[in-house]
């Protein structure tokens, strides 16, 4: 089983789901009557989006960008680009983007880059993990579920080597499993 591989289970499964709940009511105040566009970061971001939308009680609309970045999640060489694009403009529309973890903040530095330079009317950020001790840029999100510790951690949406995606807590890897 999978839950071998951890080293602690940092939220589990009930854990992560009111804490979603609870960011999807906050969400639902703070945007009604905007229809904000809300954007996901393929691929980590897709459960919590799925989970965070469905607690969100205003009308909003939904898409989704891709980032590449190259080298591995230990040696960053720090160049991302944008791979995949939105559907539609967002000019004047109130951009919600949604993200899995907000680690060094090179990702979502340089998606924020690109966004803002269609003139938004918002923009903000909401991510499921902060691991404030790895930032490398100047960024913080508007939203965070939970702030974690500098471990290697997987589950909701988050993958190692795109395995564990589909756990439904937040764990820590085991050393072993990625040294
Ligand atoms: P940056 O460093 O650009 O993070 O803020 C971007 C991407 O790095 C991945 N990442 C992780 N993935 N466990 C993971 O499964 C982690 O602890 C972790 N830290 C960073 C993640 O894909 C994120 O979008
Ligand atoms: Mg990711």
């Amino acid at each position: 089983m999978m839950e071998e591989d951890m080293k602690e289970i940092l939220y589990t499964k009930e854990e992560v789901a009111a804490r979603i709940r609870a960011m999807g009511e906050q969400l639902t105040k703070d945007y009604a009557g905007e229809l904000p566009m809300v954007v996901g970061v393929l691929r980590g971001s897709f459960i919590f989006m799925a989970d965070l939308v469905r607690s969100i009680q205003t009308p909003l609309e939904l898409d989704f960008v891709a980032a590449s970045s190259y080298g591995s999640w230990a040696v960053s060489t720090g160049k991302v680009e944008m791979r995949l694009d939105l559907e539609k403009e967002i000019m004047g529309r109130h951009v919600l983007l949604v993200e899995d973890i907000l680690d060094t903040g090179r990702t979502l530095s340089k998606l924020v880059e690109e966004l803002k330079k269609r003139h938004p009317a918002s923009l903000k950020l909401c991510v499921l993990l902060d691991k404030p001790e790895r930032r490398v840029t100047e960024i913080e999100a508007d939203y965070v579920g939970f702030t974690v510790p500098d471990e290697f951690v997987v589950g909701c949406g988050l993958d190692f080597n795109q395995k564990y995606r589909q756990l439904p807590y937040i764990g820590i890897l085991k050393p072993s499993i990625y040294e």
